[in-house]
């Protein structure tokens, strides 16, 4: 059975308190499920409540939102892979549409910092999706296909054999919180085009047995009640929760819900 992960963003939410409470109410929910993993991706600040609490567990991890692409540097404010490998993240998001959005990323820095994670030991899951202008232009694949092509430039077989890289596809006009909402959930069958895509650009890139296992994430107001039909899509075999992670209610069942899934 493939394992399906669940990957929540926590952003910019939370201080110390809620940090490890989420952590513990993950725990308690993961706790005995089977072919789920759960990584909570909480701010810097945050990481190392985060691994005390899931420390023993084997289906929740902890994980950066974001990692600087040099080892060291005078770069004020900004933490290294090897800083998160050390405070005992096992996977960073990598190039998240708010990090290009807000902080200008682009493809060669987020192919750097994929690199990056790699280096330092962290799985990286890299991030991508068009705006809603792409997507009403219909140029949602050209942008996918730019988006991967930079993002994995360079990378060989054996860098991303085996779970050690994951990609998240998040249409930005999904996002719950999103400036520039379509005012709609991407359709079955708007979703079946762009997976179908993805695998086949990196069965393409890596070769059949690394592609097809490769994981593939869906992100884009996900909830407890819309986990399963997203899971069930082909090719999906995760989801990156944004809002929906900070209730613990809410994750709670999304967790359970995907592990039936
Ligand atoms: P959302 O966020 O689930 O609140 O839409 C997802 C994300 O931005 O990663």
């Amino acid at each position: 059975m493939t394992t399906k992960f669940i990957i929540a963003n926590w952003k910019m939410h939370g201080v110390q308190s809620d940090w490890l409470n989420w952590a513990e109410n993950a725990v308690k929910t993961a706790k005995g499920l089977s072919g789920i993993q759960v990584v909570l991706s909480a701010p810097a600040l945050g990481l190392s409540a985060v691994v005390d609490a899931v420390a023993g567990s084997d289906t929740v991890f902890a994980g950066a939102q974001n990692i600087h692409e040099d080892f060291e540097g005078a770069h004020t404010g900004c933490t290294t892979a090897e800083m998160g490998k050390e405070a005992g993240a096992v996977y960073t998001l990598v190039g998240h549409s708010e990090r290009r959005d807000e902080f200008s990323e682009k493809g060669a820095q987020i192919n750097a910092k994929v690199k990056a994670a790699h280096r330092a030991g962290l799985l990286p899951v890299l991030c991508f999706g068009e705006m809603g202008t792409e997507r009403a232009a219909g140029d949602h694949l050209k942008t996918i296909e730019r988006q991967l092509t930079n993002g994995l430039n360079g990378l060989t077989e054996m860098d991303v054999s085996g779970g050690k890289l994951l990609l998240a596809y998040e249409p930005v006009w999904a996002i719950s919180t999103s400036a520039g909402s379509l005012g709609r959930q991407p359709e079955l069958a708007e979703l079946e085009e762009v997976y179908t895509y993805i695998r086949a650009f990196v069965v393409n890139k890596f070769g059949e047995s690394i592609g097809s296992a490769m994981p593939l994430l869906y992100g884009g107001s996900v909830k407890s009640t819309s986990v399963i039909e997203a899971l069930s899509v082909k090719n999906i075999t995760g989801v990156l929760v944004g809002g929906a992670s900070l209730d613990n209610t809410e994750f709670s069942a999304l967790i359970t819900n995907a592990s039936k899934a």
